[in-house]
């Protein structure tokens, strides 16, 4: 196969790189106008009102949770099979993360939510935030019924997920949510280097996330600042807001290409027994951040992993259940949760990247059934 597939990479062109260097030339650098048109941008593409461009995912989890409310004594729903970040940056608030099951799809299962919101009635449930794995959204509408029932607002982690639909409404429109918060690293849809995103319908979240990312310090005049609540400095720099701005330019691209991977991937593993793609609902537009498969049963993972690595293919993990790492162990011990172990035993990511020719996914597929 000659060259090493990692599980996914940038992909940056001469243009990428024009519109950085022609922000590098310009007079303001930071807090300029590249911020505001990467926003704009941004929010035109997925149809929401307003967006927040912040220094990554974990900053855009951070504020949405504080812009929701969340505060020491509450809880929130998530799944374990995410980055821990997500369940981490409800920590930093005080919060407790609360973790549901999954299904078939690799999502959160609505109905282990309503289990867990029952069992945990004497906890202040303020957020439910399912993770749409791998870019295939979850079942938002089940989630926010869920959530209405509790009182709790639904915060969607959309770090997998630019360009995906669910039920014919874009990731990010926030028809089922308050927010939803995307990644910008690279091995994500597009990049900025570092980046991430929030975005949603409500001026008053608009207002409070915009606060968040600078301190807490409300502008007036260049000269005049008055700090009202306690934020941070999770600002994105105009020189990643340019990439960021170019790299938009060719989401729809970017996501035929992982589309085309995946539609590949499934022809070639059907009937493999050894590897086994998750289950993909009929109601969603996939976006294929990730390629997952389920080895099967009893099969030495490890193994399948560094002869993979051997042979040129970088296989991943996503992920171990956030739950399972020692930190939470520690701190937020939580009983299995069934379907969620199985697949983190045998999950693995194939490789996938616009890069990544047809020849490529042929080599990869029949190394692995080898
Ligand atoms: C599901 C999920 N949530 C949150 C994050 C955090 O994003 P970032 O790495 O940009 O901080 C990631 C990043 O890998 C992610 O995959």
């Amino acid at each position: 196969m000659g060259s090493f597939s990692p599980y996914s990479r940038q992909c940056i062109d001469d243009d990428d790189i024009s519109a950085v260097a022609q922000a590098l030339r310009g007079d303001i650098i930071t807090g300029g106008c590249l911020v505001s048109q990467f926003e704009a941008d941004f929010a035109a593409r997925i149809g929401a009102k307003y967006a927040v461009a912040v220094a990554n995912g974990t900053a855009a989890l951070h504020i949405a949770y504080m812009a929701a409310g969340l505060v020491k004594g509450d809880s929130i729903i998530t799944t374990p099979l995410t980055f821990a970040a997500t369940a981490n940056a409800a920590i930093y608030c005080g919060a407790k993360p609360l973790f549901a099951d999954i299904n078939s799809t690799g999502n959160i299962e609505p109905s282990d939510i309503c289990r867990v919101a029952k069992e945990n009635s004497n906890n202040n449930i303020a957020i439910i935030a399912p993770v749409h794995f791998g870019g295939q959204p979850s079942d938002l509408e089940r989630i926010s019924e869920i959530a209405s029932e509790c009182k709790a607002m639904v915060i969607e982690d959309a770090c997998h997920a630019l360009g995906a639909l669910y039920k014919g409404s874009l990731i990010g429109a926030c028809k089922y949510s308050a927010m939803t918060v995307f990644s910008f690293h690279p091995v994500k849809h597009i990049t900025t280097g570092e980046g991430g995103m929030v975005t949603t319908n409500d001026p008053h979240l608009y207002e409070r996330l915009k606060l968040l990312r600078s301190h807490g310090i409300k502008a007036g005049e260049s000269w005049q600042r008055d700090m009202v609540l306690l934020g941070y400095n999770y600002r994105l720099p105009d020189i990643n807001c340019a990439l960021g701005i170019s790299q938009l330019k060719k989401l729809d691209w970017f996501l035929e290409r992982r589309r085309h991977i995946a539609a590949l991937y499934d022809e070639l593993l059907k009937g493999n027994e050894c590897l086994q793609p998750l289950v993909v609902s009929s109601d969603v537009f996939h976006s294929y951040h990730l390629y997952p498969v389920l080895l099967r049963a009893g099969t030495d993972r490890d193994n399948v992993l560094k002869t993979a690595f051997r042979a040129g293919i970088g296989l991943q993990v996503h992920y171990s259940l956030v739950y399972n790492h020692s930190y939470y162990r520690e701190n937020y011990p939580q009983n299995p949760l069934p379907i969620a172990e199985d697949y983190a035993e045998r999950i693995v990511s194939l490789p996938i990247y616009p890069q990544l020719t047809d020849e490529g996914v042929k080599g990869i597929v029949s190394t692995l059934s080898a």
